[in-house]
């Protein structure tokens, strides 16, 4: 039986991959490791909390003792790493921590595993795996043309994308140096439920719900490839299984929009379906977010013929599936919305609404 170590689990991607993993497999065992920061929600894992298959530990990724007992006690077979400080925004104002889970919390999980795993010289139990979940981020931005490879030198310009990019490096290296059975996939922007709002889609629904700005930075033309949650889960559960060690790959949804068009459209399924007073009106540009990436765009075609996947919800089915989520979960948004998101979001937008 394979027996996971998710980190990050309570948050936006590591919640909806332990409950398609539950989903997909009878005979799995999965701990999720999570700090529960702002970003974490048990409430999203309510549903499969009493699962006998699974089980929830409160702690650091960056506890070299905890991760030690729970290889020791639980003799894990892969390891899927998202915990991270994800958000760009919260890594302009405090670098510090970013490098503290996103690299050093990474490192030890690397090293918890490199010796619960090794059985000789650069010699592993057979069948075991780390895999890391990165970013497109770390490529840094692209012009009006082009796509990044995994190939295209790595160029992060946020506090944010440089501790995904080191962590990555790392990752290579523990390949290059002890060949230590790893891969790492880099992914371009996720949508679905459960995402904190903090992130753009989320953020501007629940203002366009209450009326309020929708704050778009700069000029709202920059690009993003927008990917549904659970069609990188199965990317993911794919490059676990049968990645070639070592390897990188991208994945992407081949669905490059701007975010005055992402907006936009949520403006339109709120004014449909929520609050017919929600219109273009609420659109407010402010101030450009330092060292904004213009463009982010991926070429996924190494994982579609190596390993066969593919992007299967297209973006006009993905969205409304998303949105039609946070309307029937207000109770949610409301709770995520409350406590430390509110001075987060009056530091951040405080005179958006002005
Ligand atoms: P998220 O912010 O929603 O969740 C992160 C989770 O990590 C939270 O549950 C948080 O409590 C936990 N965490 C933070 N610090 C921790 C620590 N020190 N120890 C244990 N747990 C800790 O993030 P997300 O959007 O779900 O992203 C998950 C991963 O996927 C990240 O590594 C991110 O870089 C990567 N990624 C995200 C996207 C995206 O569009 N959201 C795209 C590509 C890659
Ligand atoms: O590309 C993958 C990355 O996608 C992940 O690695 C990150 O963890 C994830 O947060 C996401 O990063 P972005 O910075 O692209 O996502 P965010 O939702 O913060 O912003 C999307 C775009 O929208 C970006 O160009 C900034 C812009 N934006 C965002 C917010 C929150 C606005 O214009 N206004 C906003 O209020």
């Amino acid at each position: 039986m394979k027996k996971y170590l998710v980190t990050g689990g309570c948050g936006f991607i590591g919640s909806n991959f332990i409950k398609y993993m539950l989903e997909k497999y009878p005979d799995i065992f999965i701990v999720n490791l999570d700090i529960c920061s702002y970003a974490g929600n048990l409430e999203n894992l309510a549903d499969i909390e009493k699962d006998s298959r699974y089980i929830f530990v409160r702690g650091d990724i960056v506890d070299s003792e905890l991760v030690k007992g729970l290889f020791e006690k639980y003799d894990f077979t892969n390891v899927i790493n998202f915990a991270a400080e994800s958000h760009v925004d919260r890594s302009i104002k405090n670098p510090e921590l970013f490098v503290k889970t996103n690299v050093l919390g990474t490192v030890n999980l690397l090293q918890r595993a490199k010796e619960h795993w090794l059985i000789g010289d650069d010699e592993y139990r057979p069948g075991v795996k780390f895999l890391q979940v990165s970013t497109d981020e770390v490529y840094g931005s692209l012009g009006e043309t082009g796509l990044f490879s995994e190939t295209t030198p790595l160029d992060p310009h946020s506090p944010y994308s440089a501790s995904k990019t080191s962590a990555d490096l790392f990752v290579k290296a523990f390949f290059d140096t002890y060949k230590f059975p790893c891969n790492i996939t880099r992914c371009s922007n996720n949508y679905g439920p459960y995402q904190f709002p903090e992130k753009l889609i989320p953020l501007v629904y629940n203002n366009a719900c209450n009326l309020k700005s929708l704050p778009i930075y700069g000029t709202g033309l920059q690009i993003r490839d927008w990917l549904y949650v659970l069609d990188h889960c199965r990317a993911i559960d794919l490059v676990c299984e049968k990645g070639k060690l070592g390897e990188i790959y991208n994945v992407g949804g081949n669905n490059e929009r701007t975010n005055l068009f992402i907006v936009k459209s949520i403006i339109e399924y709120v004014n449909k379906n929520v609050n017919s007073s929600c219109t273009e009106k609420l659109i407010k540009h402010v101030e450009d977010r330092k060292g904004h990436d213009l463009r982010y765009g991926i070429d996924a075609s190494k994982i579609k013929k190596e390993l066969g996947w593919e992007p299967e919800t297209p973006f006009e089915e993905g969205i409304v599936k998303t949105l039609d989520w946070y309307k029937n979960n207000t109770t949610w948004l409301e709770h995520v919305t409350s406590g430390e998101y509110k001075n987060y979001y009056k530091n951040m937008y405080g005179d958006c609404d002005e």
